[in-house]
């Protein structure tokens, strides 16, 4: 008598337990299933992300967009101008060969997939879906400061910033960014600093607000992020010196972005 409610209730516990287990199993089996098959648009999921632009751009190069399809697959992390950012910097763009075309747009993507998340905790250059070994090096070198994911090349003289998360699914991630990223293959560095050190310990990555402050202390120990922030007199004699058409373009388009951000703000 007294087995029969201790057999029914282990019973009951096992049978709790497989229907708890069962459609986890099942879930994670069908997700895994979905994720293989279905390959997202990416040119679509940007023109709705505000990237409309940067996607039409991508649609009309037929070999950057089909390295993009084709990293999907191993994990990609893509970063798309927003439209104003793309209208400010298209005389430069025309201005660009088929090939030069091809390498900037696959330069806003890295063959890893990040969630936002892993991009805050990764500091340091970044090989892109135009890296194509060690002579078209087309790295980027993503840099956090506090809660902002940074984007910089030595060829800008300021670096691109994410703005918002405009896909994130397991393998393929996209951000929306507000500058047009510049590989110095293709443009002219702003001056002769030297580009930005990778971070100098994993572990400090997520504690990039007080880097800055630590790597003051460090000095000439430590050059790099802060060393660029700086920005030096002489830097800023070399850049005047260099400031043609598409530098002056650059910088409209940065302001312009700046004042659509503290409108953004006010409002
Ligand atoms: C992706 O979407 C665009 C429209 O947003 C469409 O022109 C294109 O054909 C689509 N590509 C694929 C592979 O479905
Ligand atoms: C485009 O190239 C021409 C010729 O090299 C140059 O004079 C002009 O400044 C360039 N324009 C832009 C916007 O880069
Ligand atoms: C990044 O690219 C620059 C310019 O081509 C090169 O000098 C540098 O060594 C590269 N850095 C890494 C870590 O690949």
């Amino acid at each position: 008598m007294c087995h029969s409610p201790l057999g029914a209730a282990t019973t009951t516990a096992g049978a709790l337990a497989l229907l708890f287990l069962l459609p986890l199993a099942s879930a994670a089996a069908a997700g895994g299933g979905t994720a293989a098959k279905a390959t997202p648009n990416i040119t679509a999921l940007m023109s709705k992300g505000g990237c409309k632009a940067f996607a039409s751009l991508l649609d009309k190069s037929p070999d950057a967009l089909s390295a993009f399809e084709s990293a999907v697959s191993g994990g990609v992390t893509a970063f798309c101008p927003t439209d104003e950012a793309v209208r400010g910097f298209m005389p430069s763009y025309r201005n660009l060969s088929a090939d030069g075309k091809a390498s900037l747009l696959l330069f806003h993507a890295v063959p890893v997939y990040y969630t936002l998340r892993g991009l805050k905790s990764s500091n340091g250059p970044m090989n892109t879906l135009a890296t194509d070994g060690a002579a078209s090096n087309y790295n980027l070198t993503v840099q956090n400061a506090g809660d902002q994911v940074t984007l910089r090349t030595p060829a800008a003289d300021a670096p691109a910033r994410v703005r918002s998360t405009v896909y994130d699914r397991d393998p393929v991630a996209i951000y929306a960014v507000d500058a047009v990223l510049e590989p110095v293959e293709l443009f002219d560095p702003v001056a002769d600093a030297p580009t930005p050190a990778p971070a100098p310990a994993p572990a400090l990555a997520p504690r990039s607000a007080k880097r800055t402050r630590h790597q003051r202390r460090r000095g000439a120990d430590a050059p790099g992020p802060a060393a660029a922030d700086a920005s030096p007199a002489d830097q800023r004699k070399d850049y005047k010196k260099n400031a043609a058409a598409p530098c002056r373009t650059r910088w409209l388009a940065t302001a312009a972005a700046a004042i659509a951000v503290a409108a953004a703000l006010a409002a």
